[in-house]
């Protein structure tokens, strides 16, 4: 696979999500950020603009989308809430929801989400339920957020019952991901966000997965090849969310790795200095393909090249790599029965015949989910 002759350095690839009534385009490129004015003020010309934002972004880049929305002549005010995770509550909810409705924030103004994957959830949810929803604009600054968590529309927060789990599709009306936004982050932070990227490729773009093998120091570099990565992913995504809006079916295989990944988040108490999202799914990715070949559904080598690829990128690919481990088998059973897609206690899980072939299969039983994490346990 090479690079499109339109995704040379300096491009602007454009991905449109098309949903009836509520089609959106996602635009990725270097230094977009100075052009989002112009992209807001042909959405809504007149409009307000709300920026929604976090401390940590607020200090890297707010003030250039603030210059370039002030140049255009748009007024905006910011505001600021705590970075991390536990701003997905309800009272981070109910305080800036005040906050836009002091701003007077009305239906045709712009709630624009300037951040990673939190700022944008909850941002996103605010503008959902705030006068029965006004538009938002997402301007993810994660790797995670500009090839997953900005794109489709879930919105939410937190309860203390589980993660997203309090929430509302929402889609947004423009994305515009700046590829160079990502320049700041830390290495594990972006190799993090990796581990959603190269999910694409395993869910059904073999292509893809031989493509990222050969590229992924290429990606982190930053040059043409993350903004296609970035592309692919997004394309991928919008067609996905295109034929199946709500999760009704097509969707779930976005969560590939997924169930594995939320318990080791639960089981690592969302503890950032030891598991970040992004490396529970890479274990997730792992074990969903192992798991797989166990099952005698997908062949040994594609299980163990899927484990290769991470380990050579430097994502962790086993449980014992999870720092304070992980608790016992029965445990981690424990704790993805209390994950949102368990239904009438049957685990649902996204398994694969193959890379890029992967599938979605109900009723997979508890008792066999816990003899595999048993032998991964004591396979050290
Ligand atoms: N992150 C999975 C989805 O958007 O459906």
């Amino acid at each position: 696979m090479t690079i499109p002759a339109d995704e040379k350095p300096g491009a602007r690839i454009g991905v449109s999500v098309a949903l009836e009534g509520r089609a959106y385009d996602i635009h990725i490129g270097r230094h977009l950020l100075c052009e989002a004015a112009g992209l807001i003020g042909d959405l809504a010309p007149g409009a307000k603009v709300a920026l929604v934002t976090d401390g940590t972004v607020a200090a890297l880049h707010a003030p250039a989308l603030e210059a370039s929305l002030h140049q255009a002549g748009i007024a905006s005010t910011r505001m600021v809430i705590p970075p991390g995770e536990a701003s997905k509550s309800f009272g981070q909810l109910a305080a800036l929801c005040d906050e836009l409705l002091a701003a007077k924030i009305e239906r045709n103004d712009i709630v624009v989400a300037l951040g990673g994957g939190v700022v944008g959830d909850l941002t996103g949810f605010a503008a959902a339920i705030l006068r029965r929803g006004v538009r938002f604009v997402q301007i993810p600054t994660s790797l995670l957020a500009q090839v997953d968590s900005s794109v489709g529309g879930k919105t939410g927060i937190n309860s203390s019952h589980g993660k997203n789990l309090i929430g509302a599709f929402h889609q947004p009306a423009l994305v515009i991901a700046d590829t160079a936004l990502l320049d700041t982050l830390s290495e594990r932070e972006f190799k993090a966000g990796y581990a959603e990227v190269v999910k694409y490729g395993l869910i059904d773009d073999p292509g893809f997965f031989d493509w990222c093998e050969a590229n992924w120091s290429r990606i982190i570099a930053g040059g043409p090849e993350r903004d296609h990565a970035v592309a692919v992913a997004c394309r991928a995504k919008a067609a996905i969310v295109a034929r199946d809006e709500r999760e009704e079916g097509d969707r779930a295989l976005l969560n590939l790795g997924h169930t594995f990944a939320h318990a080791l988040e639960r089981l690592t108490g969302y503890d950032s200095r030891r598991l970040v999202h992004g490396e529970a799914v890479a274990i997730g990715l792992a074990l969903a393909f192992r798991f797989s070949q166990r099952l005698g559904l997908c062949p040994g080598q594609d299980a163990v090249r899927v484990a290769r690829h991470l380990d050579a990128v430097g994502l962790p690919s086993r449980l014992r790599q999870v720092p304070g481990g992980t608790g016992s088998a029965d445990e981690i059973v424990a704790a993805m029965a209390q994950d949102k897609k368990v239904k009438r206690g049957v685990l649902t899980f996204i398994l694969a015949r193959g890379i890029g072939r992967s599938f979605i299969a109900p009723g997979v039983a508890a008792e066999e989910v816990r003899a595999f994490v048993a032998d991964e346990l004591a396979a050290g």
